[in-house]
């Protein structure tokens, strides 16, 4: 009798934290924002830019998967914030069809932007169907240059002495890093948004040491305690997220994500980065 009892209670106590998992991983962490603090050390950074804040929005995923207004309220919330650089590194749609070219111009209206610059690259997400409409990137980049962000597409823009490099992604149309990488020269400060962090494993890089910016993993939204995500788009499978010594010089920083793909987190916050220059 002692031990059917002991049975029937352990079952539901399972079945109960099971449901309020459920109901945590589906309905609050995916909207619970993380304002993530990072110090950044650039060579050669330029004295008047030492302490500035450089803000990293990732994965943002406007569209049908979830309620979008929950970006309108994060961009309000980190517009407060006052950043001096504001960068994007991708994926700003779940694309489906056009509709989300007029859910991203809403949302836009919205848009973070830093006092010094505002940049951005594109994201696979961003090249509409099995990556490769051009048309579709052509018509989200338009939506976001009329916002006042400049979309970088294998080209670098100096910003009141911060080289910001931006290539383009690497399962879109337009990956071509290598004529960049060789015209940027070692002495300014530089960082590099790539959308895609599998790409620091080509040989591409040409000599760069310094940071480099990435999303595109989500940190796998699902993760248990002391393992690895169990599902990450990438190859190299310590790219899940945060900061990363690639051990030549380079530092790779994996944001992730604001938005996501499902609507599931587990012990994977949805994040907006605050680099502090120095
Ligand atoms: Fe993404």
């Amino acid at each position: 009798m002692k031990r059917r009892k002991f049975i029937k209670k352990s079952f539901f106590g399972a079945l109960g934290a099971s449901i309020i998992t459920g109901i945590y991983s589906w309905q609050i962490e995916p909207f619970w924002l993380e304002f993530v603090k990072v110090k950044m050390t650039i060579k050669n950074l330029p004295h008047h830019l030492k302490g500035k804040t450089l803000m990293q929005i990732s994965d943002i995923h406007v569209g049908n998967r979830f309620d979008y207004q929950y970006i309108i309220d994060s961009f309000k919330k980190a517009q407060q914030l006052k950043p001096d650089f504001v960068v994007y590194t991708g994926d700003f749609v779940s694309y489906d069809s056009n509709e989300q070219l007029k859910q991203l111009t809403e949302v836009f209206k919205h848009v973070v932007t830093g006092k010094i610059g505002t940049v951005g690259v594109l994201g696979n997400h961003d090249y509409g169907k099995d990556w490769s409409e051009q048309a579709v990137a052509d018509k989200i980049t338009a939506i976001l240059e009329a916002s006042g962000i400049t979309i970088l597409s294998n080209e670098q823009k100096n910003i009141n002495g911060l080289n910001i490099v931006g290539l383009d992604d690497f399962w879109g149309l337009n990956f071509n890093p290598q004529k960049i990488m060789n015209e940027v020269s070692p002495e300014p400060a530089t960082i590099v948004l790539c959308h895609n962090p599998d790409v620091c494993d080509l040989d591409v890089w040409n000599q760069y040491k310094g940071w480099i910016l990435s999303g595109h993993t989500h940190g796998g939204q699902v993760k248990p305690p002391f393992l690895n995500p169990p599902i990450l788009p990438v190859k190299n499978k310590k790219y899940s997220a945060g900061k990363i010594d690639l051990k030549d010089g380079r530092t790779l920083y994996i944001n992730r994500a604001l938005g996501h793909l499902l609507q599931v987190r587990l012990n994977v916050r949805p994040e907006i980065t605050i680099f502090e220059l120095e």
